[in-house]
């Protein structure tokens, strides 16, 4: 089973902890790499730590929420090795695994419903990444 960690600012706490419940209940750990409570905090801060989390191998892959998913996305992305998705929807989410071999999936606290969130989580979790061409692709991405 993969080390899966999970990250928030403020913006996306409350999704966090309700995710972090809703896998629990199911046997799946969570690593919580913060924020743990409400109060404001920056959200390159999370990214950071999460990025360092899974370039270093301490985690295997991660979630990343904030506000909207935009401004930790950058934040993710900007780490060398980190490829990081906000998914918006079902295909999203099997295309970020398939095509794009996401290290780190995002999503947005106060944009999208928890049921929602879930089903992209599990539809990310069962697809698997299909390599060959796209495999050129990512290698282009870390030139
Ligand atoms: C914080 O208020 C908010 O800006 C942040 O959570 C995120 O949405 C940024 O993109």
């Amino acid at each position: 089973m993969d080390k899966i960690a999970i990250g928030a600012d403020h913006g996306g706490f409350e999704l966090k902890e309700k995710l972090i419940n809703h896998y629990k209940a199911q046997g799946i750990v969570l690593v919580d790499e913060g924020t743990y409570s409400e109060e404001s905090c920056d959200y390159p801060d999370i990214a950071d730590k999460m990025a360092a989390d899974i370039l270093s191998g301490n985690v295997d892959w991660g979630i990343l929420i904030c506000g909207t998913g935009i401004g930790i996305s950058i934040a993710a992305n900007r780490h060398k090795g980190i490829r990081a998705a906000l998914l918006y929807d079902e295909f999203s989410a099997e295309m970020a695994h398939a095509h794009n071999n996401a290290n780190v999936i995002v999503f947005g606290g106060r944009t999208m419903k928890f049921e929602d969130v879930v089903r992209r989580i599990d539809v990310f979790m069962k697809t698997k990444y299909e390599g060959g061409r796209h495999q050129r692709r990512l290698d282009k991405l870390d030139r």
